[in-house]
Formats: C-alpha cells, sequence, structure tokens
C-alpha cells in the first residue's frame, strides 16, 4: 500500500505487503494453543530446552492465578546457561566459532566478537571468581555496569552457579542502588570502574561506592567486585582492602570450566525492579521526619524472574522477529544470515530477555550497543546497519521520534538493505513515527513488529508476527501464542467478548514468563496484578481492540508514567521531592511530551517560611535526578500556596493532569474543592511555565 509520503496513515490502514502466510494458519494456532495452555508450553519446554531432568509428565501447570501459585514445569531440572551458551558449542548445534555477541562500544571503532566457545570460557571463569569471592546458590547478586560484553558474562555466570542476579540500569543514581540492595539483602555487589556513553565516562564504581557507604547498606554488602574499565587507563583506580575486589586479573586466573548447577524452573533467575502502581494508598502519613508529606507509598516492586523464563525469551525471539533456532553451524555460502540487534539496556526486561537471553537460547547472535543513537551524530544506528548488515532491529519509538527530528537525509546515506524486521518496544508508537520507521529506515520492505509486553510479563505478549500479520501503524495487533488475552470491562470486570470493545487488557491463563510474586511481599503482588479483577492478570493497561480483533493499547489506567520507555512511579517522583527538607507535599502528574512520550509535572507545596527561588526550583530537580536517576527529571516543577484538594484532604490528581496538559475545557466541576481558587493559580502558573 503506497500513500503520499507526507500524509499520517490513518487507524483503519492495513500494511499486508510483508505478509506472506494467511492470516488464517495463525488464527488456527493461537485458537489450539489457548485451548490447553499447559500442553502447549510443555511440548514446547521439551523440544527447545535441555532438561538434566525432566518436569512430571502430565503435570506442567500447576496452581493458580488467583493467589498467583501458577507454577510451571516444576520439578524439572535445568540450567539457563547451559541452556544459552554450552550446549550451542557443541554437537548437534556445532556453533562454537559462531559469533554469540557482537559488542559495539561506545565509539563505532570498538568492535568485539565474542564465540560462543569464548562465551563459554569466559563464562566459567566468571562463575568461579564469583565462586571463590563468596557466592552461592540462592545469593542475590547486584550489577551495576556498562553494557559490555562482561556484563551478559556475568549475567550468565550467576544463572550457571544458582544465583539470582538483580541488574540496576546504569542510570540509577546511588540512592536508588542502595534502596535496592537492601531491599534484596545483595552481598555482592558486581561493577566497573568506569563505562562510556556519548563521549562521556561514566564513574559507575563511585556512584556505587556512594551506594555502599549509604547507612542502609552496611552490613549488607560483603565484597565489591569491580571490572577495570574498557580501554585505555581502565585499571587506574583506588579500592579498599577486604571490599573491592580486581575483578578483571582474577577472572582472568580462572579455569574455563565450571560445572552448572542443577536448578528448578522455579527457581529464581533473577530480580528485576521496576515501577508499580501504589495498589494501596496510605493516607497522609507521609514521612514527616524527614520535612514533607507524600500521600502514597514508593512503587518500586521487584520483579523475581523464575528459570522457567527462559522457554519464554526463547520462543518470543524466535516468533516475533521471524528467527529461527539455530540448530548447526553457520554455512558461509547461505544467502539469508540474520544479525539482530536490540539497542536497549541490559538494566531492564528489554535488554534480559532480548538481548542476553532470547538470542543466546536461540542460537543467535546478538548486539550489545554501548552508545546512544545520536553520537557521534545521528546516523549511528543506520551506520551500524549497514556496517554489521543487521536484519532484526529492535528499538523504542522514543528513539525513532528523537531521529525523525534529523529528517531522511541521514538514514538514506547508509545502505539498509539488510533489514528484514524492524521492532518497537515500551509505549504505543504513534502512527507518523511508524510510517517513518517502514518507509525511511524499512524502504517500505521490512515488517514492522510492534510488540506489546511489561516487565512482569517477561516477553512479548502481543505483537504482529512478521510476514505473517497484516499489521496497522499504532496497533500492537493480536496475542502471541499461548497467550489467552481479555478485555474486560473497567468498572464490572465483566469480559468484553464482541468487537469492537474498549476496557482494560487482562490475561485470562498463565504463562511461563509471568512474574509469580514480588520480592518479600507477595500481598502486594496479588493486590496489584490478581485482585483488580478476580481470575485474571491485570496489565494496568487501558485499550481498544477492532472490530478485526486488533488491539490498540491506549496508555496505563493506574499510577505509572511511560517516560521515554522508562516506567516510573508518580509516587516515587513524590518521595523523591517531599524528602527535601523545603518541600510540604507534592503531586506528579504525566504531560503529553512529542519525543518522550510523556513528561512529567510536579506540583509542590513548601514548608513555611522557605521562599520560592530560582535555586531552590534547581534543587528540586536535582533531588529528583540523585534519588532517582537523570531519566526521571521532571519537565515542569510548579510551586504553589496550595494543591487543589477535596474536602477530605485527598489530592486531586485527576484535576492536575488537566491543568498541566491545558485541557482546560474538560476540568470539569472544581465546586467541591476545599478552596476552588487554587486551579486559577496553577492554571496561571503552568502558562507561564510554557
Ligand atoms: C508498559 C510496560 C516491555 C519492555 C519495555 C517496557 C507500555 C510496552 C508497548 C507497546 C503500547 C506499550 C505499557 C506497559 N508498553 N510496550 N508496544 N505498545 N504500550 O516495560 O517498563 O515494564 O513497561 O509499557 O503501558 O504496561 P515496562
Amino acid at each position: 500500500m503506497s500513500k503520499p509520503d507526507n500524509e499520517e496513515p490513518a487507524e483503519e490502514d492495513v500494511y499486508a505487503a510483508c505478509t506472506s502466510a494467511p492470516l488464517s494458519s495463525y488464527k488456527l494456532h493461537h485458537a489450539a494453543s489457548v485451548r490447553d495452555v499447559s500442553s502447549y508450553w510443555s511440548k514446547l519446554a521439551t523440544a527447545k530446552l535441555e532438561w538434566f531432568s525432566p518436569f512430571p509428565s502430565g503435570s506442567a501447570l500447576t496452581g493458580a492465578l488467583e493467589d498467583g501459585s501458577a507454577s510451571w514445569f516444576s520439578g524439572g531440572r535445568l540450567n539457563v546457561c547451559h541452556n544459552a551458551v554450552d550446549r550451542y558449542c557443541s554437537s548437534p548445534y556445532d556453533r562454537g566459532n559462531e559469533t554469540a555477541i557482537l559488542w559495539e562500544g561506545d565509539e563505532p571503532t570498538s568492535v568485539v566478537r565474542v564465540t560462543y566457545d569464548e562465551l563459554r570460557k569466559e563464562v566459567c571463569r566468571v562463575a568461579n571468581a564469583l565462586v571463590r569471592c563468596g557466592v552461592r546458590r540462592g545469593d542475590v547478586v547486584t550489577l551495576y555496569m556498562p553494557m559490555v560484553p562482561e556484563l551478559a558474562m556475568t549475567m550468565l555466570a550467576c544463572a550457571r552457579i544458582g544465583a539470582v542476579h538483580s541488574v540496576i540500569f546504569a542510570g540509577f543514581s546511588a540512592d536508588a542502588i542502595a534502596d535496592r540492595i537492601h531491599d534484596a539483602g545483595s552481598m555482592w555487589v558486581v561493577t566497573a570502574s568506569a563505562g562510556s556513553r556519548g563521549g562521556r565516562s561514566l564513574p559507575l564504581k563511585s556512584i556505587c561506592d556512594a551506594a555502599i557507604g549509604k547507612e542502609r547498606c552496611a552490613g549488607i554488602v560483603k565484597k565489591v567486585l569491580v571490572f577495570d574499565g574498557r580501554g585505555e587507563g581502565g585499571d587506574a583506580w583506588e579500592g579498599i582492602e577486604g571490599v573491592h575486589v580486581r575483578f578483571t586479573p582474577l577472572v582472568a586466573s580462572m579455569r574455563p570450566a565450571c560445572p552448572c548447577e542443577w536448578m528448578d524452573a522455579e527457581d529464581p533467575l533473577f530480580i528485576l525492579y521496576t515501577s508499580g502502581s501504589t495498589g494501596k494508598p496510605k493516607g497522609q502519613s507521609g514521612r514527616p521526619e524527614r520535612g514533607g508529606v507524600c500521600d502514597r507509598d514508593e512503587t518500586t516492586l521487584a520483579r523475581i524472574g523464575r528459570r522457567r523464563y527462559a522457554l519464554f525469551a526463547m520462543v518470543t525471539t524466535a516468533n516475533s522477529f521471524g528467527l529461527a533456532q539455530q540448530t548447526g553451524p553457520s554455512d558461509p555460502n547461505a544467502p539469508h544470515k540474520d544479525v539482530y540487534a536490540c539497542v536497549a539496556d541490559a538494566g531492564w526486561i528489554t535488554g534480559h530477555t532480548y538481548i542476553v537471553y532470547g538470542p543466546l537460547l536461540n542460537g543467535l547472535s546478538t548486539l550489545m550497543f554501548e552508545s546512544t543513537p545520536v553520537y557521534p551524530d545521528c546516523g549511528r544506528y543506520w551506520d551500524m546497519v549497514q556496517r554489521h548488515k543487521i536484519t532484526v532491529f529492535y528499538t523504542a519509538p522514543t528513539a525513532i521520534r528523537s531521529l525523525m527530528r534529523f529528517g531522511d537525509d541521514p538514514p538514506k546515506r547508509y545502505d539498509l538493505s539488510s533489514l528484514r524486521v524492524l521492532g518497537t518496544v515500551g509505549e504505543p508508537i504513534n502512527p507518523a513515527a511508524w510510517k517513518w520507521y517502514y518507509d525511511v529506515i524499512g524502504n517500505g520492505r521490512c515488517s514492522v513488529v510492534d510488540t506489546y509486553w511489561q516487565t512482569e510479563t517477561g516477553g512479548h505478549v502481543i505483537t504482529n508476527l512478521p510476514g505473517i500479520t497484516p499489521m496497522k501503524p499504532g496497533s500492537c495487533t493480536l496475542p502471541c501464542y499461548g497467550i489467552d488475552l481479555a478485555v474486560l470491562d473497567a468498572t464490572t470486570g465483566k469480559e468484553i467478548t464482541s468487537s469492537p470493545a474498549e476496557g482494560v487488557l487482562a490475561i485470562r491463563q498463565p504463562w511461563p514468563g509471568m512474574a509469580r510474586t514480588c520480592l518479600g511481599d507477595h500481598q502486594r503482588y496479588l493486590a496489584v496484578y490478581m485482585k483488580p479483577y478476580p481470575g485474571y492478570y491485570f496489565t494496568g493497561d487501558g485499550c481498544r481492540r477492532d472490530s478485526d480483533g486488533y488491539i490498540w493499547i491506549t496508555g496505563r489506567v493506574d499510577d505509572v508514567l511511560n517516560v521515554s520507555g522508562h516506567r516510573i512511579g508518580t509516587a516515587e517522583v513524590e518521595s523523591a521531592l517531599v524528602a527535601h527538607e523545603a518541600v510540604a507535599q507534592a503531586a506528579v502528574v504525566g504531560i503529553p511530551h512529542e519525543i518522550k512520550g510523556q513528561g512529567i509535572c510536579c506540583y509542590a507545596t513548601l514548608v513555611e517560611g522557605y521562599p520560592e527561588t530560582d535555586i531552590l526550583i534547581k534543587e528540586l530537580f536535582l533531588q529528583v535526578r540523585t534519588h532517582i536517576g537523570p531519566f526521571a527529571t521532571p519537565d515542569m516543577i510548579i510551586i504553589n500556596g496550595a494543591l487543589p484538594m477535596t474536602r477530605s484532604g485527598k489530592i486531586m490528581r485527576r484535576i492536575l493532569r488537566k491543568i498541566a496538559s491545558s485541557e482546560l475545557d474538560t476540568i470539569g466541576d472544581t465546586s467541591t474543592l476545599s478552596d476552588p481558587l487554587v486551579v486559577d493559580e496553577l492554571i496561571l502558573k503552568v502558562a507561564k511555565f510554557q
């Protein structure tokens, strides 16, 4: 289908150019997969993974969604590292000499290829070094690392020895690291002296040191294992005797062989922190001792990934990108060889599933990209596609929108003809960005897969399948195999079976990638995901289903923001603000943002005696950056004498949202507020800010 270049595709437009298989085959396969999810996934688990001892036949799935007891393949023993690395080094796969990790550093000239054989040896060395330092099966190892191969190696080494990795995105602050170390009781921290991003050095070790120096980490962290930074002078760092371990030379001195622990499919593999909805409002208790009042809990949820997640990661990687599990050495003359690249960060679930585990479990090569899309210039991605002949490229709408601003010329300077599939993830993609991706990057020949999923789902749950599902720009289309989707009426909770429909998105049956609990707080897990709509897993997203059954995500219906694909709880930002002595009260809402999708607008009232000065406002911006990280930097901070409250003292976030987005005609009735004039004051202040 072709349209004039400058026209946005309409929602009802269907792009079927890249499809060859009939959609009816997908529909039959999907219906069969959800008729009996247990048998669907157990057949795949047996066929796709190597088990040391098989799970009992006939009981692949036990337990139920309602009480969070659903478990998969329990009793079966496997090792995820064996499945992702070792098995590909020997017969029948024999891929030892093939590239496992293709690392592209901050500078386009720093490219390193790690073969499966090398990866196996390095992972074993890291595993032995971890054991030498005292790490044992079940221990939580915190990773605060740049995007270098050592990060993937350490994750895999943890998987190998039965430890649980907790990767913290390198954009998080010392405070956020300290919270996570404390929460998980993590005795071990692995970091690097420094990383680099966009030509700037990331002082990771010093940020880690600041984190473990905080009171709440005292007595928890036993050792900090520090890799030398890549590049010259990376070993020039100072450590404290007995705490810091020079990890690079220690790893190098280790034997390149280490046995794999036999793990139960339900044993934890990783912890990953994510922003959640508050679940339970806490009233006006807050933290008066730290100055201000935040009327809700902080909202970080720690998702625990189980070993059986490997199956979901493996199968969705193959299906969603049209990739095949590699079952033999590559034929150098083969016409079609996939080069897969997901340019996310391994500190998020996208990196866990679609940089590290998913591709390696399929025996593919995976790109690890340390830099940014605009370094050294805005052609970096396309330069990489050309140099490595990338066939599958996976990024986020926010990156596409920011590159689109530079026009069509930068991508046109590169040969992008290797591309076959373009993926997007993290938020709904607006049709204009979709069309740019499809036309300018994909030259109208590539499938654009819009993958909808969440940290908690572990992998894709809705996406079009390349070559199979006709695309509609802006719709993530149809559920993945084995995912039993439901659209529920938001108020009654009743399932809407007819289409078109509008409601909230839920999943009716368990799947192997799903999170089973929140670390140390099972009730919280039940409250957020299972209780809102009994009998269903609740995603927290609103959606429409059109008459073709296609899903259109309309965004979160809870208090979670999606800023450039980063998930940020409004309550997290609020508690960062009220931790400042001058802030009495804070309320945070999302605003539409052209590039980031959503921006952050903060409202605050001050403690008596603190004047509103430019310095204070600057401090508050900094406050959020240091408490959470630079990616959570607010777009606006509005200080006022009061915030709109109900007569019972509840902040009216709905009204604050309307004011921040300048949707003044839909503010509604404000007469129930304790002080309706506050609304006019805020409208003026927001207008001034813009
Ligand atoms: C939330 C999950 C999944 C990895 C990255 C984000 C939104 C995600 C899409 C998409 C529309 C999407 C949802 C979801 N989201 N992908 N393709 N279309 N919305 O993971 O941080 O756990 O965030 O991101 O709102 O609930 P996450």
